[in-house]
Order: structure tokens, then C-alpha cells, then sequence
């Protein structure tokens, strides 16, 4: 008996190592095999998402259409390829731990919802929380990181946006990563959106873990008035864009600063409109709409789907744009682009008309960080207003205009 039990222990023993070699080798090889998806978001994503439009009021039949509205209305056309639900579409977890949809949201499933929107010729995205809970109070991913990542790629979902709400205790480069293994495990490629607000400043470390991260709290439809909701604030697009400096030397293809979904058509003035998206492209920052596409005035339609505006935004080289002068509220905004042409933007931020004047011969637009220059007494540049699609001169005479209030001159110089 002695004997026996004693062999027993000896071979459970050898068995125990032979467990813990294998699952050390395994932790070890993913060390060394985890990584992000290559090839992703070479040019900042374009999609939609349905919070800063319907916040918790999200459904299939809504995704469907807003499926539907993307080709109809032209948006696809114009490049925009992901359908994203927000928070709110989580139902339950099964005995085994499986996440499933709420089902009075979403009867059909998450698959049926995503073999329709590829049939369509897009993209599904879907929002998840590093915590147990997210910001909505359904459940989140924590703890179940790779069964959530493995539900996600059997669904057929393309683009993971990951939250940072009820994560006490946890360290955000660690629950980011986590996740980031597990999508890499799961073996679909999936764009992954880290939403932590820039708590942790997340360029400082994420440019290997997601595609695109957060840089600050929530954006409202406001063109410089932030909204006190007491334990947070909302902030508006000026605000956003005052917190982007210094960061544009973290953002390249494939690893995007994110200041937010897009507020265009959810309530500001249309030049407003125009200023955010305009200033948006030329931080090379995800254009994801927030809007009810269903139902969009020609106005928002105008500037949402603004090919040569979107150029500015998708160009190659993936460098963001930098603010050059800051005069008497009016901000001159530049950004290198393919081919040697540049991107320049007049935001003015004040509500009065400001003139506008810039003596090209006078002034040469130096970028270190990607090492171009413009200079304009040796280069000559052909002028086009983007936002009116006309020819604005050269560089060789100084432009000298009125940008409204709240609104902006957009111009790509073309290299002659
Ligand atoms: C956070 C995010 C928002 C949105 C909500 C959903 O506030 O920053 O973009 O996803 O949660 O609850």
C-alpha cells in the first residue's frame, strides 16, 4: 500500500512538472509570440459608433440600418468601413463563462449582425471594458479576456473599442496588453481602440499594444464650452484640441492618437462642423462619425464625406499636422503630405471674422519631427481651397482673406 501510494505521488509529481514545463514553455512562447496585428490601421480608421449619438439606446435593427445608411448615403464611398456598436449591447455570461448579447437588443446574435454588415461591404466593430463592469454597468471583459477575445473572432467582429471604467486595482498597460494577447490568440484580425482617456498617457506605451488610443475624456457637441456633469467633464472640441499637444510624435500608421469620435451633425453650427472635422483630419485622428447617418442634412453630408478634406486625413505618410502660429484667435495649422504637398488650415476660434493673412515668401514651415520643409521662396505651391473645391493662387503672392467665426480656411498646396 505504502508502495503503491508512494509510486502514485512519485508519477503525479513527474506529472506535475511535466504540467508546469509545458505551461511555462507556453507562457514563455506567447511572450515571445504576442504581439499586435500587423498591417492594421495603416491610415487612421473610418467608421461610425453609436454613443455619442444614442448612448445606451442601441439595437440590431438600428445597426442594420445605420449599415445600410453608410452605403446609401455615400459614406462608404467616401471610405468609411466600420459599423461600431458602443456600450450597452452585453447581455450575459453563459455557465461557461461565454458573453452573449442581450437578447431583447440583438435576437438574431452578434454573428447574424456581423454576416450582415460584411454583406454590406463593412466592417463591425463592438466596445468591451477592461474592468468586470463598463462605464454602463453591463459586463466587462475582466478575467475573461480570452474567452471575450475568442467570442469576438468567432462573431466575425473587426474592430474591439476597450474601456477603462470599474478597473480598481488594475495597471492599465497590463490590462491592455492582456487583451491585445488575447485578440493576437483568437487569430482574427481586430483594430484595437484602447479607450483610457490618456490617464496613463498611453503613447508613452501603447504603440505596441493597440491601434489607436484615447488621448483624453469625452468629447460633447460643443465648439469650446466644456459641460460639468459634476464627477466628470465633457469636453469640447477646443479643449480636445489643446490636449493634443505635444503627442504627435507618438502617432504613426498603425498607432493613432484618438481625441474622440466625431460630434459632425450632432448639434453644432455647421462651421463649427467644418472646424472640427477640418482640425480632426489634420491630426491625422480616426474619423469615426457619431451621427445618426440614417438621417443626415446635405450640409453634414457636405462635410463628413469630403474627399479631398478626408485626403488630408488618410494620407500616407501618417504624420500628424502641427500648429505653426497663433495670432489674435487664429490658429495656422500645417501637416505634411504625400508627393511634397502640404496641408494648411486657418482655424479661427473666436466667433468674430478674423483676417487671415500669410505672406508665404516671408515665412518657411519647418517640420523637424518628419524632417520636410516647405520652403516657399524655392518651392512654388498651387493654392486649392478644399472646402470650396477652387484655386486659390500660388504661394508666389500672399494670401490675404477672412476665416468666419468658428470656422476654418482649408487648403492642400500642391507642389508644382
Ligand atoms: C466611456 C467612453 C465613451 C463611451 C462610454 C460608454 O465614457 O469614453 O466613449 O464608450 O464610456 O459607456
Amino acid at each position: 500500500m505504502v508502495k503503491a501510494k508512494l509510486s502514485v505521488g512519485r508519477i503525479s509529481f513527474a506529472m506535475k512538472s511535466v504540467f508546469i514545463v509545458a505551461a511555462v514553455m507556453m507562457v514563455a512562447s506567447t511572450a515571445v509570440m504576442a504581439q499586435k496585428f500587423k498591417g492594421l490601421a495603416l491610415t487612421p480608421p473610418m467608421g461610425w459608433n453609436s454613443w455619442n449619438r444614442f448612448g445606451p439606446n442601441v439595437n440590431e435593427q438600428m445597426i442594420r440600418e445605420m449599415a445600410d445608411a453608410m452605403v446609401s448615403s455615400g459614406m462608404k464611398a467616401a471610405g468609411y468601413e466600420f459599423i461600431n456598436i458602443d456600450d450597452t449591447w452585453e447581455g450575459y455570461r453563459d455557465s461557461l463563462g461565454f458573453i452573449h448579447a442581450d437578447t431583447a437588443r440583438f435576437p438574431h446574435g452578434m454573428k447574424a449582425l456581423a454576416d450582415y454588415v460584411h454583406s454590406r461591404g463593412l466592417k463591425l466593430g463592438i466596445y468591451s471594458d477592461c474592468g468586470d463592469k463598463t462605464c454602463a454597468g453591463r459586463i466587462g471583459s475582466r478575467g475573461h479576456e480570452y474567452q471575450d477575445a475568442l467570442t469576438f473572432a468567432k462573431w466575425g467582429i473587426d474592430y474591439l473599442k476597450y474601456d477603462w471604467c470599474n478597473t480598481e486595482g488594475l495597471d492599465p498597460v497590463g490590462a491592455y496588453t492582456t487583451m491585445r494577447d488575447a485578440l493576437y490568440a483568437a487569430g482574427r484580425p481586430i483594430v484595437f481602440s484602447i479607450c483610457e482617456w490618456g490617464n496613463s498617457k498611453p503613447w508613452l506605451w501603447a504603440e505596441n499594444v493597440g491601434n489607436l488610443w484615447r488621448t483624453t475624456g469625452d468629447i460633447s457637441a460643443n465648439f469650446d464650452r466644456n459641460i460639468d456633469h459634476g464627477t466628470w467633464t465633457q469636453l469640447s472640441v477646443m479643449s480636445i484640441l489643446d490636449l493634443q499637444s505635444g503627442l504627435r510624435k507618438y502617432a504613426g500608421p498603425g498607432h493613432w492618437n484618438d481625441p474622440d469620435m466625431l460630434e459632425v451633425g450632432n448639434g453644432m453650427t455647421s462651421s463649427e462642423d467644418r472646424a472640427h472635422f477640418s482640425i480632426w483630419c489634420m491630426l491625422a485622428a480616426p474619423l469615426i462619425s457619431g451621427n445618426d447617418l440614417r438621417d443626415m442634412s446635405a450640409g453634414t453630408k457636405e462635410i463628413l464625406e469630403n474627399r479631398e478634406v478626408i485626403a488630408v486625413d488618410q494620407d500616407s505618410l501618417g504624420i500628424e499636422g502641427f500648429r505653426y502660429s497663433s495670432d489674435d484667435s487664429v490658429e495656422v495649422w500645417f501637416k505634411p503630405l504625400e508627393n511634397g504637398d502640404w496641408a494648411m488650415c486657418f482655424l479661427n476660434r473666436s466667433l468674430t471674422p478674423k483676417k487671415a493673412r500669410f505672406d508665404f515668401q516671408k515665412e518657411t514651415v519647418s517640420d523637424s519631427l518628419s524632417g520636410r520643409n516647405a520652403d516657399f521662396s524655392t518651392t512654388v505651391y498651387s493654392l486649392k481651397n478644399l472646402w470650396t473645391g477652387k484655386g486659390l493662387g500660388t504661394t508666389r503672392r500672399v494670401l490675404d482673406t477672412v476665416v468666419p467665426g468658428h470656422d476654418v480656411l482649408t487648403l492642400r498646396l500642391i507642389k508644382k
